[in-house]
Formats: structure tokens, C-alpha cells, sequence
């Protein structure tokens, strides 16, 4: 895997790099008169970014330009604890001038095959396309434990190549059905940001960087941007085992 790696002492400077990143980004973009188009992951970690895109940069960023998509969605309704929707909402949304025409989340409610094929219609239709396959210019990622990453699993890495764009997916321990973009397009993008803090994220960091050979059964092992490297942001507890 190629990959660029910056540590940073906290996880509040780590989530404040990936904040200016994005904001770079952005700015880039309005140049251009072009949107910036940002896939989100839900979990714990984005919580921080989040806030502090909510406090910091609710004036500086150029949100009519952000248009934001959702790497995978948890099969709950958005005001269950476990929405990933939700969580953006109550952490960034709510606090920034985001029209809603911008936000374009994944229906955790209704039945998830269908959900999974009316997002990846969605997807088709909201992005420019290179290969034929929908291109965004910032994925952002978390790693879990077990190294999954969006929801593709350790069970499941064929979704890493999937022929679809967007798949259900199921959680291994938990049975919770999940939808997910795959591989095919999280490989597709412009810019692969995974941000993971904690030390309870080291040994699996270790054995992917290392190519020890448990690398082989985690999905986050498999994932890079268009140019074939992905950017990892980590703070010293996840990073003090490399
Ligand atoms: C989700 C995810 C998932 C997440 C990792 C890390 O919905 O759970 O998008 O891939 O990024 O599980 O989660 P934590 O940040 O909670 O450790």
C-alpha cells in the first residue's frame, strides 16, 4: 500500500489537519467554480473534525461549494443514536450555513437493497465520471478495530471489487445491515483521507504498514486514492506501534 503518513501529537491537531486540508480543498475549488465533493464516514473519530468544523470553520469554508455524500449509512432511521447521518447532523450540520440541497445522505430507513441501488443511480447522476465510474474528490475514512473501513468487512473483501458502486453490507458481530460504497469507487477518488487516533488502532496500523501477514484480511490494507496512494492522518497513540 502507498501511503503518506502524518502524525500529530493529539487527536485535536490531528482532526484540525484533515479540517485545513479540507478547507484547501475548497478553496481550490472555488477557483476552479467548481463543488467539492466529500464522501463522510460516520463512526466516533469524525465526531472531533466534525466540531471543529462546526466551531472553527462555520465562516471560513465556502460551504455553497461542499457538497457532501456518505461512504456508508448504518440500516437505521436518521434520529437512531447510530445513524451516521445523525451524527453529522448534531456534531457539524446543524451549525453550518450547508443548504440542503448539498447534503445528499444515504436512507438508512427504507430497505436496503433498494436503497443501495437508488444511491448508486444518485451517485451516477451527481458525479462526473472517469472510466465510467463516479469520481469524488475527498473519501474520508475511518479504520475500525478488525480493519474494516466504509463498511466492507474482513468476511467481505470482494466488496473492495465490486461491479456495483454502492452494496448492503452486514456487520459481522453486531448482524446490523449496513450500506456501504465498495472499493471500485473509494479507490476511484481524487484523495483517500483516513483519519485514526487511538492507541486501540496501533497494532492493526503495525501489521498494515509492515506487511505482517495479517495485513492480507483488512479491507483498510486494499484502499488508495486514483494515484494509488492514500493519506493517513493519525495521532500518536494509533501511530506508536510504527
Ligand atoms: C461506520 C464507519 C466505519 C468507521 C470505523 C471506525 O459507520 O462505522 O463509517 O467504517 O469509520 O468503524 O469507527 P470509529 O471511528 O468509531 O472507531
Amino acid at each position: 500500500m502507498n501511503s503518506n503518513i502524518h502524525i500529530f501529537e493529539t487527536p485535536e491537531e490531528t482532526a484540525r489537519a484533515v479540517a485545513e486540508v479540507i478547507l484547501e480543498k475548497a478553496k481550490e475549488k472555488t477557483k476552479l467554480s467548481l463543488p467539492l465533493n466529500i464522501a463522510l464516514s460516520g463512526g466516533n473519530t469524525p465526531k472531533l473534525l466534525f466540531s471543529i468544523l462546526a466551531n472553527e470553520y462555520a465562516d471560513k469554508m465556502p460551504w455553497h461549494i461542499v457538497r457532501l455524500f456518505w461512504v456508508d449509512e448504518r440500516c437505521v432511521p436518521p434520529t437512531d443514536a447510530d445513524s451516521n447521518f445523525g451524527m453529522t447532523y448534531t456534531n457539524l450540520l446543524k451549525y453550518v450555513p450547508i443548504h440542503d440541497s448539498n447534503i445528499f445522505r444515504i436512507l438508512g430507513e427504507v430497505d436496503s437493497q433498494k436503497e443501495a441501488n437508488h444511491y448508486q443511480t444518485l451517485l451516477d447522476v451527481q458525479l462526473v465520471k472517469k472510466n465510467g465510474i463516479p469520481k469524488f474528490d475527498l473519501m474520508l475514512l475511518g479504520m475500525g478495530e478488525d480493519g474494516h473501513t466504509a463498511s466492507i468487512f474482513p468476511d467481505n473483501l470482494n466488496l473492495l471489487h465490486a461491479e456495483q458502486t454502492v452494496a448492503v453490507a452486514v456487520h459481522p458481530i453486531s448482524g446490523q445491515k449496513r450500506i456501504t460504497l465498495t472499493g471500485t469507487v473509494i479507490n476511484h477518488a481524487d484523495q483517500v483521507i483516513f483519519l485514526i487516533t487511538g492507541v486501540s488502532k496501533a497494532t492493526v496500523l503495525r501489521q498494515i504498514f509492515k506487511r505482517e501477514p495479517a495485513f492480507e484480511k483488512y479491507p483498510a490494507s486494499y484502499i488508495h486514492s486514483q494515484s494509488g496512494a492514500a493519506d493517513f492522518y493519525l495521532d500518536k497513540a494509533a501511530a506508536n506501534e510504527l
